[in-house]
């Protein structure tokens, strides 16, 4: 047995240890991503799943873990226990992270786990290995409205020790702006999967929604899979996948990942889980100013995102 599969995920971070620093961002066809990422993006692109293979692509910050708990309790008819088998990241690879060893890949947990895999990626549609798509495997994409999301990801890029410094907030709209951060432009992300969504038979959520009636976008899910559960394990699920309970969930909250990775007393992993908390963040003047590039880089499409509810 190799060293990685002896450890269990927080312990392979741990022994990381001064590997972990924040990477550089390296362009692959355009997109920045973190170095390791970028380097090897050919085995990722190689990547063939099974058609029976579910694909969950956000971009980061979007609410990954959130419909992530959700799917897994909802394909476990909500036994809680059974979704407390490992952590996120575990049960769920992210399919394109590539870290310092031992800390195993997106890759190396795939090739462990038989299909059909919950999958998680933040890569844009047009980095998706095309397998998914020739294999017409489902696809569930969750969009956050831009501000929040935003917010989010600043919070974020401080406390994950391996992502480039976020530098200060007023800075920061206008690296978010630009799309120079990990995974590239929130815009361009989101536009790249609402175009294909019809043609790929995506299922598109939304933050928001899910928020403002998270058993109606519960249910959505459940549809979408094929699957028929009832009402009452439905409201169970409803209950489990609260951000309180999630915050509180060690399975889910990402505790799996402490420093030298993400240091949590920083900003948690579980931070807000809000619609609107942009309001906290932005000035009057600075949201302007972001509203009115918003609605330049948005007027080829009407995506209804919506950032209060
Ligand atoms: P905030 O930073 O605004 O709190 P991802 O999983 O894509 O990295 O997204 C993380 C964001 O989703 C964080 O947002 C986190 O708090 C929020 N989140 C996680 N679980 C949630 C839940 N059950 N309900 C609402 N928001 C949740």
């Amino acid at each position: 047995m190799s060293e990685e599969e002896e450890l269990d995920y927080s312990t392979a971070i741990q022994r990381a240890g001064k590997q972990l620093w924040r990477f550089p961002l390296v362009a692959v066809r355009g997109i920045p991503l973190m170095c390791h990422i970028a380097n090897n993006f050919e085995d990722i692109w190689a990547f063939s799943p099974d058609p029976s293979d579910l694909l969950i692509a956000t971009y980061p910050k979007a609410g990954t873990t959130w419909t992530q708990e959700i799917i897994d309790l909802l394909l476990h008819n909500g036994d809680a226990e059974a979704c407390k088998r490992a952590p996120t990241p575990v049960r769920s690879p992210f399919l394109e992270i590539v870290s310092p060893k031992p800390i195993p890949s997106g890759l190396d947990l795939l090739k462990k786990m038989d299909p059909p895999r919950m999958i998680k990626t933040h890569l844009p549609f047009q980095l998706v290995p095309l397998g998914f798509w020739e294999n017409k495997c489902k696809v569930i994409y969750v969009a956050r409205n831009a501000k929040d999301n935003l917010v989010s990801y600043y919070h974020f890029d401080r406390m994950n020790q391996t992502q480039p410094e976020p530098g200060p907030w007023d800075s920061y709209i206008h690296k978010f702006m630009r799309g120079d951060v990990a995974w590239g432009s929130w815009y361009e992300h989101v536009k790249g999967y609402w175009a294909e969504r019809e043609k790929k038979n995506i299922l598109y959520l939304f933050y928001e929604d899910m928020k403002e009636n998270p058993r109606q976008e519960v249910e959505r899910i459940m549809r979408y899979l094929d699957l028929s559960i009832c009402d009452e394990v439905i409201s169970q699920i409803v209950d489990l996948t609260s951000f309180e309970s999630m915050k509180e969930n060690p399975m889910s909250n990402y505790s799996c990942v402490p420093p030298p990775a993400f240091d949590h007393s920083i900003s948690p992993f579980m931070r807000k889980g809000e619609v609107g908390d942009w309001r906290n963040h932005f000035t009057p003047e600075q949201s302007k100013m972001f509203d009115e590039d918003y609605k330049e880089k948005m007027k080829d499409v009407d995506i209804p995102f919506r950032d209060l509810i």
